[in-house]
């Protein structure tokens, strides 16, 4: 009798392997319509572990020297391995206790409305696929060395955890608003600019944010996090515009993903970025995001659709 573990790759005869853009795994997942997965994690290949030991050892001094405290604890937390990709199973025995939030495999991109409605919910769509090992520098796709060591150290801290949970509350109000809209053009007017300020905002912050404590200026954007030379470039770079974060700002200002940020915002505290959290549905009530500046990102038609399509329990 084979043994259950035998992994799916093999029973298929597809080739091993989990590197982004390049596992037949995902493809056949996607071709499925299946967005929520199982981590195959015995289809890891040792290059994709050594590309997560790679990225864990370049990463580590800088996260001692850049990484706001509640990270460095969060990373501490999760006991995660340095040298082989971690199991989900693994993460979220650690992470549940702490603050509810857990990972949740998916095999791809999550439409927006999905995407803050699991944040909602304490669950956070990650991904399983890793960068090739030979290009660790720049991938424009998140990878689970994004997700996992960027990301969710983060999730570990009980007033991050309740500001991300707010902002997937955020989405609901939004779809709840549209839902109310009677012209279709009208509605997906709205809806387009709506997304926009709060990817921008979700940029801004969760992606690219610094915060300013009793240890000078520290990163605890994921983007960051998980960037060997972008977290060391915002601290330090003189190239760098980094403003007290201002929401009329933030959500009004496109951006680029294929170089490194010109423009972060810098908040006090995870209260203080709950509150920023709070504004933007106050605003979102008030009608001020509802003709938000043009621009990056573009918002793509399954965006739409989620939020057309949500279901608001
Ligand atoms: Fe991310």
């Amino acid at each position: 009798m084979k043994s259950s573990s035998v992994s799916l790759g093999m029973t298929t005869g597809m080739t091993t392997g989990m590197t982004t853009n390049d596992a037949p795994f995902i493809e056949q997942a996607k071709r499925a319509g299946q967005l929520y997965i199982e981590q195959p994690y015995d289809l890891y290949s040792e290059e994709n572990h050594q590309a997560w030991r790679k990225l864990y050892a370049r990463l580590l001094p800088r996260w001692d020297r850049y990484a706001n405290e509640h990270f460095l604890k969060g990373i501490h937390s999760l006991c995660l391995d340095p040298d082989r990709i971690p199991h989900l199973e693994d993460v979220n025995r650690f992470l549940r206790p702490l603050t509810g939030f857990q990972t949740k495999a998916v095999s791809g991109y999550v439409p927006a409305f999905i995407f803050f409605d699991c944040l909602r919910n304490r669950a956070f769509p990650t991904t399983v696929t890793i960068r090739r090992s030979d290009k660790l520098d720049y991938l424009p796709e998140p990878d689970i060395f994004h997700d996992v060591a960027g990301h969710v150290p983060m999730h570990t801290d009980k007033h991050f955890a309740e500001a991300l949970v707010r902002f997937g509350e955020c989405a609901h109000t939004a779809a709840e608003i549209a839902a109310g809209i009677r012209g279709p053009d009208t509605r997906t007017h709205y809806l387009t600019s709506v997304i926009r300020a709060m990817a921008r905002f979700f940029w801004f912050t969760i992606e690219f944010g610094l915060m300013r404590g009793g240890d000078g200026l520290k990163v605890y954007g994921s983007g960051l996090l998980s960037s060997y030379g972008e977290i060391a470039h915002a601290i330090e770079s003189p190239e760098v515009q980094r403003y007290p974060m201002q929401l009329e700002w933030a959500i009004n200002q496109g951006f680029e993903i294929n170089h490194y940020q010109p423009l972060l915002f810098v908040v006090d505290s995870f209260d203080h970025l709950f509150s920023l959290v709070d504004q933007l549905e106050t605003w979102m009530k008030a009608g001020k995001l509802s003709n938000v500046a043009p621009g990056e990102p573009e918002v793509n038609e399954e965006d739409l659709k989620s939020f057309l399509h949500a279901e608001l329990t």
